[in-house]
């Protein structure tokens, strides 16, 4: 399991958020971790888990994996061979790369049985209650519509996080509550945890930023 506050970077495939880029990207990432104590992940491409988990000394998650095993099946993400590439925990059904409810739960079973940490997303409430069902490690609710936008989730809709923290909560205290969507500085991050959730997922407040350093060390000042 990962210590939690954390702050999840999700690469998405932005063009910094590759290959070589990606590789800088979370060495800046991991100085700033180092040097505040932060809990910093990052959830990266699957052809950059190799690099990134054997160069850097962050957590690094999947974007995504396939409800498959070994076998017959061509252009999937087998859970195994994330795991092997470096990755100690996977996304699963990012609103960007939405499952159908089947495949969540199967997701989530592979990923158990090999040890990865589990990150269910949702996009409202409901999807929440649901996602908590498959007791998953962290349920990550996010409106796709604040998605990639300037206004943070924990300010557009607290009830948002507030309700999917109660509700993921009395399905089963162990499992924990991320918020995303529109996270860019340190106050959207303190307001997030001030709503109970136990970190945050983000992507454009960090991966575009045009100083990427500035961006991390304010965004970790909202978990001390
Ligand atoms: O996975 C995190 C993401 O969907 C939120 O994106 O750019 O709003 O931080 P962003």
């Amino acid at each position: 399991m990962i210590a939690t506050p954390v702050i999840i970077v999700n690469f998405k495939t932005y063009e910094k958020g590759y290959g070589a880029k990606a590789l800088s990207l979370t060495k800046i990432l991991q100085k700033v971790a180092e040097d505040t104590k932060a809990n910093v992940a990052v959830a990266v491409g699957p052809t950059d888990i190799k690099e990134i988990s054997h160069e850097s000394s962050l957590p690094v998650f999947a974007q995504h994996i396939d409800a498959i095993g070994y076998g017959s099946h061509t252009g999937y993400i087998l859970p195994e061979a994330a795991k092997e590439a470096g990755a100690v925990g996977t996304l699963i059904n990012h609103s960007e790369h939405r499952l159908r409810l089947a495949d969540i739960e199967e997701c989530v079973r592979r990923a158990k049985e090999i040890g990865l940490i589990t990150c269910v997303c949702s996009n409202n409430l409901g999807t929440s209650k649901a996602a908590s069902l498959l007791y998953p490690d962290f349920v990550a609710v996010e409106p796709p519509e604040l998605i990639g936008g300037d206004i943070s989730v924990s300010r557009a809709k607290p009830e948002l996080v507030k309700g999917t923290v109660d509700a993921v909560k009395a399905v089963s205290p162990e499992v924990k509550v991320l918020c995303g969507a529109g996270v860019k500085n340190g106050e959207d991050v303190r307001k997030a945890l001030e709503l109970g959730s136990e970190g945050v997922l983000l992507a454009s407040g960090v991966v575009k930023a045009k100083d990427v350093e500035q961006a991390i060390r304010d965004l970790v000042t909202g978990m001390v």
